[in-house]
């Protein structure tokens, strides 16, 4: 599907300034998958997605849990989001025991290493982090569309 972005150079407030925009245009329920390599910048896009949805407690990495669970209390807006860390799944089955399958049409799903889903689970929007060991405080980033939601999603962004 066309219709990627992509933005060079950013600095980590303008990463979190990007995660509170597409927070701000986000849909009641789909699939961001956040891709880049350990350290990229993953938790970082996360936290800030979650917290310009006015999350103000603890906001736990999922690297053991694999799942934590968000009541998102703005409207409009999702409700629940759950942000995985995939990284650890043994098998896509886990999935089912850690409820994921159960909430996926009614929360929005930030996940990181989705990769490790084996298919179990795809993403409406990918959004790719990028880093230079030369230039270890800014990333590209690449944003781009799987399906109508995700498309959807990334138009109601400003300027696009
Ligand atoms: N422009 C930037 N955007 C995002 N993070 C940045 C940037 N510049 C520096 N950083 C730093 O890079 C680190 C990114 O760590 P983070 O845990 O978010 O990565 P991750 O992709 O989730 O890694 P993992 O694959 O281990 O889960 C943080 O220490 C963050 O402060
Ligand atoms: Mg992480």
């Amino acid at each position: 599907m066309n219709g990627k972005v992509e933005y060079s150079g950013l600095d980590q407030a303008a990463v979190e300034a990007l995660a509170g925009e597409l927070a701000s245009q986000a849909p009641d329920s789909g699939v961001l998958s956040l891709e880049g390599e350990l350290g990229a910048g993953k938790s970082t896009f996360a936290r800030a997605f979650l917290r310009s949805l006015g999350v103000t407690g603890t906001i736990r990495s999922p690297t053991y849990t694999l799942v934590e669970p968000y009541a998102i209390d703005r409207a409009p807006g999702p409700e629940q989001v759950l942000h995985l860390d995939l990284y650890r799944l043994g098998d896509p089955e886990e999935l089912d025991y850690l409820g994921v399958r159960d909430e996926i049409d009614q929360a929005l799903l930030l996940v990181e290493w989705l990769s490790q889903a084996g298919g179990e689970l795809s993403a409406d929007l990918c959004l790719l982090l990028q880093g230079d060991p030369a230039d270890p405080d800014h990333r590209d980033v690449t944003i781009s569309p799987v399906t109508l939601t995700g498309a959807d999603w990334l138009r109601r962004l400003s300027g696009h």
